[in-house]
């Protein structure tokens, strides 16, 4: 399959395109680095042409719930709608164990990145994590 990564080259990102490389598929990383912006859209669509399914591996740079809401929700709705005239198939979103429940902050903007994706128009799926080993503040 080709599976686009957006953040594929952050923290959880890099370890999602380890996988998706050893088990074969054909990975294209979606980055401002690289020049591409799914935050505003900026080259996604020449990206998501021929891609079988997308993992949004984005993050906002920041913990306010009112800009990560805002960041989350531009970026997989453009993942979603770019992505479904592209033809992609499906989009997997990571998120966050136990963030049921949260009423604010980063946990509560997480929450509205996995309802954003839920509500379509694209076949999505919410995968949770806890936290990874080099990401705890030190
Ligand atoms: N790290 C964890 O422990 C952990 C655990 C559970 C879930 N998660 C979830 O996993 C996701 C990624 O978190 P992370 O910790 O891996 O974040 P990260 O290390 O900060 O990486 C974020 C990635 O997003 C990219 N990015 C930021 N703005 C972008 C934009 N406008 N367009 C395209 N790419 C953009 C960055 O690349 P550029 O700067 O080049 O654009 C970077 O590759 C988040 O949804 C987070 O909630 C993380």
């Amino acid at each position: 399959m080709r599976v686009v990564i957006a953040g594929g080259i952050g923290a959880a990102g890099s370890y999602a395109l380890q996988a998706a490389s050893a088990a074969g598929h054909e990975v294209v990383v979606v980055s401002r680095a690289v020049g591409v912006d799914a935050r505003s859209g900026d080259g996604l669509a020449a990206t998501l042409a021929g891609v079988d399914v997308v993992i949004d591996a984005t993050n906002a740079g920041t913990t306010d719930e009112v800009l990560v809401t805002e960041f989350f929700v531009a970026s997989t709705s453009n993942l979603m709608r770019l992505g479904k005239r592209a033809g992609v198939r499906h989009l997997v979103v990571l998120s966050i164990v136990g963030i049921d429940g949260a009423r604010r902050g980063y946990y509560a903007a997480k929450l509205a990145h996995e309802r954003a994706a839920l509500e379509g128009p694209l076949s999505a799926s919410v995968a949770r994590t806890t936290q990874f080993h080099e990401s705890p503040p030190r």
